[in-house]
């Protein structure tokens, strides 16, 4: 009776139905994975955002396929402060970043058609491609000097392929696509005509001292989707509001518009008060990013100080930016042992391989938000679970 568009939903991991037990027999879980930020103290309040969303928007719509040309300004505008031009026309508006994927999904793919996407990567992807009958076709990203970089042996394509996906900067890794990454991929569109979708969340997420390489949305050579969403850009992931830049040749980027603007009509599914706030929410967003990346800074310092001190023989990852620390583990500690027995010290994070993490790296996932008294007690819960691993 169903598509198998949801076969992915027929499994339940080991490791979620543990947790979900402890959970139900009332036993604490401290969650060392949990990336919203209103739950890491990271909100804005009531009196900041109530005024901004109780104006006319809340009686009236405005069906414009694209959302409200005040808020495409807005997002064009900030788009000008990183250093590229961004034309209104070019900008669509969606319910959030997840959104604008299964748009941009469904404007280029058929069902059965690939997308090539970077591995390790953030797996919300495998589920958004499912749901649009899409395959992903995985390429490898190697550490190569404590940077992560494409194999390029691993690029490869068949007569479905459609687009190449990378995520600047990446999650759970951090890593920006460097100079020499964005010609490869450049490179290789253009060679087998796929378009880049690149997934900037994160941009305005680089850790102290490292300088980003920059957004996509300037591109100019081949049609390129940018999505971003204010989920992370304005901390606000309740507000239900991302985009989708269409950047690249004019005659490519003009006709993707025209087709996305079918996908965009058909669901119009931005909400108008969050829209209408957008222009304030951008211009108000840097104080509260910058909060964010002093506790990141503060969470990752908090981390090494204890790979040092525990003396555990784990080490973290380098981290130029995001939201996430990847925790190797010392050699010869299985993954899901490792997770099960911090389970049963009242403590959850996720697996590497969750992310795509090779297998010659056994590491864990944690999210850098967690608040410095949570961080500390997980850490100790880490430490009782290795020694049992
Ligand atoms: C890399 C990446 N892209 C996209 C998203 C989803 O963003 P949104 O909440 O706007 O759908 C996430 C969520 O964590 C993410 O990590």
């Amino acid at each position: 009776m169903f598509s198998s568009r949801l076969s992915f939903a027929d499994t339940t991991n080991a490791l979620s139905k543990a947790k979900e037990k402890r959970l139900a027999a009332g036993q604490p879980v401290l969650d060392l994975s949990d990336s919203n930020p209103a739950n890491a103290g990271f909100a804005w309040s009531a009196t900041d955002l109530g005024p901004l969303l109780r104006r006319d928007g809340i009686q009236r719509q405005d069906p414009t396929p694209f959302g409200l040309s005040s808020a495409r300004t807005a997002v064009s505008d900030y788009y000008s402060s990183r250093g590229a031009r961004v034309p209104v026309d070019r900008l669509c508006l969606t319910a959030s970043t997840s959104e604008a994927y299964s748009w941009v999904f469904k404007l280029l793919c058929n069902p059965g058609d690939e997308i090539l996407v970077p591995e390790p990567a953030y797996p919300l992807l495998e589920v958004i491609a499912a749901l649009e009958g899409v395959t992903l076709r995985p390429y490898q990203l190697v550490q190569l000097a404590g940077e992560w970089v494409i194999d390029s042996a691993t690029l490869s394509v068949n007569r479905q392929t459609r687009a190449i996906l990378a995520i600047n900067p990446s999650n759970p890794t951090g890593a920006f696509v460097g100079r020499r990454d964005r010609d490869v991929l450049r490179g290789f569109a253009l060679k087998n005509g796929l378009a880049i979708v690149c997934d900037e969340v994160f941009l305005d997420y680089p850790a102290e001292g490292v300088a980003s390489p920059g957004t996509w949305a300037g591109e100019a050579n081949v049609l390129t989707f940018v999505l971003s969403g204010l989920s992370k850009v304005a901390l606000a992931p309740q507000l239900k509001l991302g985009w989708i830049v269409v950047a690249g040749p004019a005659i490519a980027t003009l006709e993707a518009c025209r087709r996305l603007e079918h996908i965009a009509d058909a669901f119009l599914s931005v909400n108008t008060p969050a829209q209408l706030a957008l222009p304030d929410l951008l211009r108000r967003a840097e104080p509260l990013r910058a909060l964010v990346r002093t506790r990141l800074a503060q969470g990752e310092a908090t981390l090494r100080t204890w790979t040092t001190a525990s003396a555990t023989g784990c080490t973290v990852l380098p981290r130029p930016a995001g939201w996430t620390a990847v925790l190797a583990l010392p050699p010869g500690v299985h993954e899901d042992r490792f997770v099960m027995n911090a389970l049963s010290e009242g403590v959850w994070l996720h697996p590497g391989y969750f992310f795509g993490m090779p297998p010659s790296l056994p590491s864990v996932v944690l999210s850098l938000l967690t608040p410095p008294d949570g961080l500390s007690a997980g850490l100790q819960g880490l430490e009782r679970a290795l020694k049992r691993t």
